[in-house]
């Protein structure tokens, strides 16, 4: 399948997923309103009963199942994926609660063009239950990160993160909706600045503006130079 492209609709985007979505509505709204400078041009779930394939079908997006039950091993579902997502011809593939881990061939595709946001201030707590690990952890901030994939899990270069107190109060249920709040701020933020032009992923290191990033961007920075 081709998709013509205008290059006025800025950078072609491709957002994979396997649930509720509200990060991928987030990205939609901003595309829409101008904050990205971009189009979702695919959306793709390996789960045929996403929540999130409804906000894609309501927008017009495009969107399709890769279902990784209908391939015998990880390798072949990760090609098949792949070939999909390439078909799309993507400057920038985007993981948007997309609940597989990734074979290195497939990391190795999409180098430098392919970003994850994960539910904690990484490094710490990469992998799940990342809200129960906060509290159990004692933490009094938590938040979330923006990240270029990379084959080690979690642990790619981290463009930019959001920071959220911790409540006495909290259970990780109540952490979880306010790092969520967060990380809709967050996610069309650094993907804007992505498509803007002002990010680039080289070899395991970030150049942002033209200089070497030496820690991540945060979006408390990021909104106050608005
Ligand atoms: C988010 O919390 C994200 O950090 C994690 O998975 C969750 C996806 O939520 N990777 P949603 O499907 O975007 O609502």
């Amino acid at each position: 399948m081709t998709i013509s492209h205008d290059p006025a609709d800025g950078k072609r985007l491709v957002v994979l997923i396997s649930g509720r979505g509200s990060n991928l509505n987030a990205l939609i709204q901003a595309c829409a309103d101008g904050r990205i400078h971009g189009r979702i041009v695919q959306v793709i779930s390996n789960r045929p009963q996403a929540l999130g394939l409804d906000f894609a079908r309501r927008a017009g997006i495009p969107c399709s199942v890769v279902d990784h039950r209908a391939y015998p091993d990880r390798e072949a579902f990760d090609r098949a994926l792949a070939d999909r997502i390439e078909a799309s011809r993507p400057d920038l593939v985007i993981l948007a609660g997309f609940m597989r881990i990734l074979t290195e061939p497939f990391v190795a595709r999409f180098a430098g063009r392919m970003v994850n946001i994960h539910p904690s201030l990484l490094p710490d707590f990469p992998g799940l239950d990342t809200h129960a690990r906060a509290l159990a952890a004692g933490a009094d901030t938590h938040g979330t990160s923006v990240h270029f994939v990379t084959a080690e899990l979690d642990g790619g270069p981290i463009l930019m993160q959001a920071r959220v107190p911790v409540h006495a109060d909290d259970d990780p249920g109540t952490l979880a909706q306010r790092v969520q709040a967060a990380e809709h701020q967050l996610y069309p933020a650094a993907v804007g600045l992505i498509c803007a032009g002002r990010v680039h992923a080289t070899g395991g290191t970030l150049e942002f503006d033209g200089s070497r990033l030496e820690q991540p961007l945060l979006l408390s920075d990021i909104i106050e130079a608005r």
